[in-house]
C-alpha cells in the first residue's frame, strides 16, 4: 500500500491498534504523522493510545464474537496487534477472508502468543539453538521434565507474558510451588506450561528486526543495533543501545534473526529476544511487534522502532540507523492509585539529555510501567548512569 489518504474520509488508511498501551501510543502518533486514522482497541477506558487515536473500543479482546464485531464495524485496512492477549481466530478469518491485513500476519500472531509454538518452530522445524525445554500438563511431570533437563529450570506458563505466573527452581522440592505459581499467572486454563533448562549467559539482547517493502518492491530484512537489557521478575529496568558483542556473536545473531523472522512472514517490526556467551547465541523468543526493550530507540535512532514499524506496515522505506548511544530507564507506578500526578518532572529533564515519556494511564499499580526516561552518552555506561537518574527523580505521587 503505497497510497495514503485523508482521515476520517473516504480515502483514509484506517488502522486498528489491538492493544492501546504505551508501545501503541507511540506507534498511533508515527502513523498520526502519515495521515493515517488510528482506531485503538484495548480491554479498559483511557489506555495509553486512545489518547491519540481518532476513535477507540473498550472490549474484551479476547472475545471473538465481540472483536469480530469491532472489526466488521470498523473495516480497517489493516489490524496492528499489540499484546499477546487476543482471539487470534478471529483474526485468522479476518485475514483468510481478504477483510485486513494482519501484522504481521495472522499465523505470526498465533504462533507467537503460545511459547509452544514458538519455541517448536524455532527448535524443532528451524534447528535454531535454545534452552533444553519440555512442556508439561502437571505437577508430576514437571518434576520429571525438570529432572531431566537438569536444575536450575525456569517454568512458564505457555499462554503468559512479562513474567506472570514464572519461576526458576534450584530444587525437585519447589516443582509443585512451581507449578502452583504457573497455574496462577497464566492466561488460560490450558495449564501447560514449558520447562526450560537455564542459560549461562554474558548478556541478553533484543534484536529489533524489520520486515519492509524494499526499492525494488522486495520484501527486505534489516536489523537495527543490539540492544542490551536488564530483566527484574520477567520484566524489563533498564535497556541501552548498542550492546556490544564479538563479530561472530553478532553475524549469528542476524541469522537466527533472519530465519525466524522470514518463517513468521508479513510486515513490520520484531523483536527478537536472544541469549548471549561469547559467540554463541541462543534464541529465547520473539514479539511480532516493537519490543519494551525497543523504548530506548527513541533517543538513538533516526527512526524510532515505532516509526519503523508505522513505516513498514505502511509499504514504506525504513532507515535502521543509530545516531547516538543511549539508554532508558523505567518509572514504576510504586503505589496503588488512580489519576495520580508526577513530580519531580523538571529535575529529571535537567539531566544532560534526558528526555521522558509518561504513558498517561489512568490507574497505577506498584509495579505497572508508568513511563520511561532515555538519555544519550559518550558511553553507554554514561546514558544508563543518565537514564536512571533521570527515572529516579521522578515521583508518582496521589493526585
Ligand atoms: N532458559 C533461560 N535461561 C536463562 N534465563 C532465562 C531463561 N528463560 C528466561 N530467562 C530470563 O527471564 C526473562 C523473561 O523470560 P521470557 O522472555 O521468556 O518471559 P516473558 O514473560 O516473555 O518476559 P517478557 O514478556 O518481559 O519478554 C528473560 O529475559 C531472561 O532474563
Ligand atoms: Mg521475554
Amino acid at each position: 500500500m503505497t497510497r495514503l489518504g485523508t482521515p476520517l474520509s473516504d480515502s483514509a488508511v484506517r488502522v486498528m491498534l489491538l492493544g492501546a498501551g504505551e508501545l501503541g501510543k507511540e506507534v498511533a502518533i508515527e502513523l498520526q504523522r502519515l495521515g493515517a486514522e488510528v482506531i485503538a482497541v484495548d480491554r479498559y477506558p483511557n489506555a495509553p493510545a486512545m489518547q491519540v487515536a481518532h476513535r477507540s473500543h473498550v472490549i474484551p479482546m479476547t472475545d471473538p464474537q465481540v472483536l469480530n464485531g469491532v472489526i466488521m464495524a470498523e473495516a480497517p485496512h489493516i489490524i496492528v496487534p499489540e499484546i499477546e492477549a487476543i482471539a487470534t481466530e478471529v483474526l485468522a478469518q479476518i485475514e483468510a477472508a481478504g477483510l485486513a491485513t494482519v501484522i504481521p500476519t495472522a499465523r505470526a500472531t498465533q504462533l507467537t502468543m503460545n511459547r509452544e509454538g514458538i519455541r517448536r518452530l524455532a527448535a524443532e522445524e528451524l534447528g535454531l539453538a535454545t534452552s533444553p525445554y519440555a512442556f508439561a500438563t502437571s505437577a508430576a511431570e514437571l518434576a520429571e521434565a525438570a529432572h531431566r533437563i537438569g536444575l536450575p529450570v525456569f517454568i512458564k506458563p505457555v499462554m503468559s507474558s512479562s513474567g506472570k505466573g514464572q519461576s526458576m527452581i534450584d530444587t525437585l522440592e519447589d516443582a509443585a510451588n512451581a507449578w502452583a505459581h504457573a497455574q496462577s499467572g497464566g492466561r488460560v486454563e490450558t495449564a501447560t506450561v514449558i520447562v526450560e533448562g537455564r542459560i549461562d549467559f554474558d548478556f541478553e539482547i533484543t534484536l529489533l528486526t524489520v520486515r519492509s517493502i524494499g526499492a525494488d518492491g522486495q520484501t527486505r530484512t534489516d536489523f537495527c543495533a543490539p540492544i542490551g537489557h536488564r530483566q527484574v521478575k520477567g520484566d524489563y529496568v533498564e535497556s541501552w543501545q548498542p550492546q556490544a558483542m564479538t563479530p561472530a556473536a553478532l553475524a549469528s545473531a542476524h541469522d537466527i534473526a533472519r530465519k525466524v523472522t522470514d518463517a513468521l512472514g508479513g510486515l513490520g517490526v520484531f523483536g527478537v529476544e536472544l541469549f548471549v556467551k561469547g559467540d554463541h547465541v541462543w534464541f529465547s523468543e520473539v514479539s511480532p511487534r516493537p519490543h519494551d526493550t525497543g523504548l530506548v530507540t527513541l533517543a538513538t535512532q533516526t527512526m524510532s522502532e515505532f516509526a519503523l514499524h508505522a513505516r513498514a506496515i505502511l509499504g514504506l522505506p525504513v532507515d535502521v540507523s543509530q545516531h547516538d548511544i543511549g539508554a532508558s530507564a523505567v518509572i514504576y507506578g510504586g503505589i496503588d492509585a488512580v489519576g495520580v500526578a508526577y513530580e519531580g518532572v523538571a529535575e529529571a529533564l535537567a539531566v544532560p539529555t534526558a528526555d521522558l515519556r509518561l504513558f498517561g494511564k489512568p490507574e497505577s499499580y506498584v509495579s505497572r510501567r508508568m513511563g520511561v526516561a532515555t538519555a544519550r552518552g559518550e558511553t553507554v555506561e554514561q546514558a544508563r548512569e543518565r537514564a536512571r537518574e533521570a527515572a529516579s527523580r521522578v515521583r508518582v505521587v496521589p493526585g
